[in-house]
């Protein structure tokens, strides 16, 4: 095995839930414990992560767990120490920006969760930012990566659907409220004083999936609500959920294909999947998952007749086929991961930026204009100078 080069990467926000499962554990840590990657040009790669936190006991702690040599609660230090090339984010919404702009300004390589800002007009700015500092950046995009999704994908590049007429989205399980049994969430994400709310959260993921698989967002219509107006937090303590805990969206995308999606903490599961996506084409439709992913041609699409007065013989169930994985899918965080390294190192083009990120925020913005107003809301084409 060629020796590989270790790429230091930040972790800031190491211990939180993203942080430290999906990032930490889950990309970082498995692709440094296989000895790195091979890219294309047959060059290895391996990372060495440096955990930064506000918790110097909940650090070394972690680091002790996990083997990790390095770990501070000076983030300044760290940005200033060249040794660490990539800067990494994933602290709480609110928090992100103050720590891009730090990055930024150090020269560091970015890469972050989404949202990239909580408004427009900072996302934008920050990706200004890092292209006047000619600074590499990639924002989290991993639901593309999720198997269902890859199928997804395969299904539209083969051709498949014919022309695709529209997608519905399905998100969401119950969250509970935290009084009788401790909520699955963050207590933060039901606070929109604290960066919370299932608009900013579920949005940038819907507005990349749209804008990679069916077509870029030009307009949207959403109803926001907070259908449980309180809570009770991770101390046992009732809060009063400021934020909307479920968003109906009906997007415009460009090509002419509508999307309908829903998204819900407030929603009892009785599908197979907790996101699942119907898409309909002209030659055939799909239904695909977190997962799985089943088909219907057109040539074996049963023919319904409404008739009221009889029992419906067709068996929906049974009339689709399900698409094999035909691949070993890596955890997306990992894949994307290990994509956003190759590109670094290889000096090519990324395209999930900062500005793909500022994307994602211009649609949560424009989701909660479009429910404050009742109206629709054109998104314009966003450009850096
Ligand atoms: N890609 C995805 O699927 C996905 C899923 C959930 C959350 N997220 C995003 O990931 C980010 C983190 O979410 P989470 O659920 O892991 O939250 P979390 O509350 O579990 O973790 C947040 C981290 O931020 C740190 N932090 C909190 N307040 C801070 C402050 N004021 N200054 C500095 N650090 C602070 C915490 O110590 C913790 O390490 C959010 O931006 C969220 O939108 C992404």
């Amino acid at each position: 095995m060629n020796q590989a080069r270790e790429i230091g990467i930040i972790m800031n926000g190491a211990s939180g839930r993203m942080g430290y499962r999906q990032h930490l554990v889950r990309s970082i840590l498995a692709i440094r414990d296989e000895g790195g990657f091979e890219l294309p040009n047959g060059e290895r790669v391996t990372v060495r992560p440096l955990l930064v936190g506000r918790s110097e006991q909940k650090l070394a702690e972690l680091a002790s767990r996990h083997g990790i040599a390095d770990y501070t609660t000076d983030l300044d230090a760290a940005l200033a120490d060249p040794q660490w090339e990539i800067y990494g984010d994933f602290l709480v919404t609110k928090a992100r920006s103050a720590a891009l702009r730090k990055a930024i300004a150090a020269g560091k390589t970015i890469y972050t969760e989404k949202p990239t800002a909580e408004t427009l007009e900072e996302s934008i700015e920050l990706a200004q930012l890092a292209k006047d500092a000619g600074v590499k950046t990639g924002v989290v995009h991993d639901k593309l990566y999720l198997p269902g999704l890859q199928k997804l994908r395969r299904l539209i590049d083969s051709g498949f659907f014919g022309r695709i007429l529209s997608v519905r989205g399905e998100f969401g399980y119950w969250v509970f409220e935290g009084d009788w049994q401790p909520a699955q969430r963050p207590s933060w994400n039901y606070r929109t004083e604290d960066g919370g709310g299932i608009i900013v959260d579920m949005f940038p993921h819907w507005n990349y999936v749209m804008e990679n698989l069916f077509g870029g967002v030009r307009s949207v219509y959403a109803q926001a609500v907070t259908h449980i107006p309180e809570r009770w937090d991770e101390q046992g303590e009732r809060y009063a959920a400021t934020a909307d805990d479920a968003a109906y969206g009906v997007f415009e995308l460009e090509g002419g294909v509508i999307a309908q999606i829903n998204s819900s903490w407030t929603t009892r599961v009785d599908r197979d999947e907790l996101v699942q996506f119907h898409v309909d084409g002209t030659h055939g439709s799909a239904v695909v998952g977190l997962f799985g992913a089943k088909i219907q041609p057109r040539n074996a699409t049963p023919k319904p007749v409404w008739n009221p007065d009889l029992e419906d013989t067709i068996d929906y169930d049974a009339t689709w086929q399900q698409v094999p994985a035909n691949d070993v899918f890596l955890n997306g965080f990992r894949q994307q991961w290990q994509e956003f390294l190759t590109s670094y190192v290889l000096g090519t083009d990324y395209p999930f930026d900062l500005l793909a990120g500022a994307r994602g925020v211009q649609l949560a913005e424009a989701g909660l204009a479009s429910s404050a107003s009742g109206s629709r809301v054109e998104l314009p084409t966003l450009s850096l100078r």
